[in-house]
């Protein structure tokens, strides 16, 4: 793993390990992946605005998310099924999480039960993805889970009530495996044998509206962020209905494909947001150069998806922990070299538009 240096060389590295239908639903979008591609592509279009002379001789990644200090402003989105790119699954990716310092968001989909990844890393932070269910017992029973677990908040997905249309998926005929069921739900319904995904969406609750949300806040005492977000609109209603905060995000473009890449979103939702609430962004996040445009546009932390996912299929929980720290440096060296001693310290004086392109017949 040595000869890895960049988020790139691991994708390369877990896209030789993987046979073809895994790496098509870890690295596959919906549609035509215009969503997709925009999101890697989005974060290009901006460009930094450095300033020098800044008589700094130490930087520090470390910042607060909800109240809380993390290592850096990076953390590990939720992703489903984590033991089909690797044995170690979410318990290695919370091995490597803790042994980043930063915090990780557990997938509702995940192959381990919230209780058992708290069990195997106590050290680690954690936050629980939460998918909310018709049965209003199955989805209090996976909160109480979490919250007995010692989980910090609690991150409610909002964007896949259906999953989107995945095409690798439909050429490859790839199917979640029978026997990999989903720990968690499975816990929550009491139910002795493995349940499918497709049995799982279809006991979510389809008609998931503003109340639920309100009714969820008032339910617990834990923050709630609303992942999923793509307006202002949706933004600033979910800090007027008790969310703690928001993730932009477009699911990794893996639900309505030809929606805005969230760099393009996460300007809008700041601005709506005004500062009631924690804003978060994920989706197209490959470098540390990407990390410090979203915290100059004003988020306050990104998530990170499928790189992580590919340090794990490329060394289990030791390449899950490499691809968080090539991160962290590229970030802390955009700082350095930005002029800014702390996250905190870009803003949108540090960003520009790049020119559009210019074609030439
Ligand atoms: C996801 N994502 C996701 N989100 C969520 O809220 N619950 C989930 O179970 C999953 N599962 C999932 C599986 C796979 C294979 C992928 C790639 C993604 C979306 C995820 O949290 C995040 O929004 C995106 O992955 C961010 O984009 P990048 O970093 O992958 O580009
Ligand atoms: C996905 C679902 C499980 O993106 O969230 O595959």
């Amino acid at each position: 793993m040595d000869n890895l240096i960049n988020v790139a060389d691991f994708e390369q590295a877990a896209a030789e390990k993987l046979d073809a239908g895994v790496r098509g639903y870890f690295a596959g979008g919906a549609g035509d992946e215009v969503t997709l591609g925009e999101n890697v592509a989005a974060w290009r279009r901006w460009r930094l605005r450095p300033r020098m002379l800044a008589g700094h001789a130490q930087w520090r990644t470390a910042t607060e998310v909800l109240g809380a200090e993390v290592s850096m402003p990076i953390l590990v989105a939720p992703v489903a099924y984590q033991r089909l790119v690797d044995e170690e699954g979410e318990i290695g990716m919370a091995q490597a999480t803790a042994e980043a310092g930063t915090v990780m968001c557990l997938s509702t989909l995940a192959t381990t039960r919230p209780s058992e990844v708290a069990a195997a890393v106590p050290e680690g932070r954690r936050w629980f993805q939460l998918y909310c269910f018709k049965d209003e017992m199955v989805t209090r029973a996976l909160m109480d889970e979490a919250i007995d677990s010692g989980f910090e908040a609690l991150v409610v997905t909002v964007d896949a009530p259906r999953g989107g249309k995945r095409e690798r998926d439909l050429r490859t005929g790839f199917r979640i495996p029978e026997g990999l069921g989903v720990p968690s739900v499975e816990a929550a319904l009491g139910s002795e044998r493995a349940v499918t995904i497709e049995e799982t969406f279809g006991l979510m609750e389809p008609a998931l509206s503003w109340t639920h949300l309100e009714e969820l806040a008032s339910d617990t005492a834990l923050p709630i962020l609303v992942k999923g977000v793509l307006t202002a609109e949706d933004a600033a209603l979910a800090v007027e209905h008790g969310a703690a905060g928001i993730v932009v995000s477009n699911h990794g473009g893996r639900q309505l494909d030809c929606v805005q890449a969230t760099a393009d979103v996460l300007s809008e939702a700041v601005d709506a947001v005004e500062g009631r609430g924690a804003v978060l962004v994920d989706g197209g996040i490959r470098r540390g150069t990407d990390v410090a445009i979203a915290l100059a546009l004003g988020a306050d932390a990104v998530l990170v998806g499928r790189p992580v996912l590919w340090g794990l299929a490329a060394g289990g929980a030791e390449g899950a922990r490499r691809v968080l720290e090539l991160l962290r440096g590229e970030l802390e060296l955009a700082l350095s070299l930005c002029g800014c001693a702390s996250p905190a310290e870009l803003t949108r004086a540090h960003v520009i538009r790049a020119p559009a392109p210019v074609y030439s017949a």
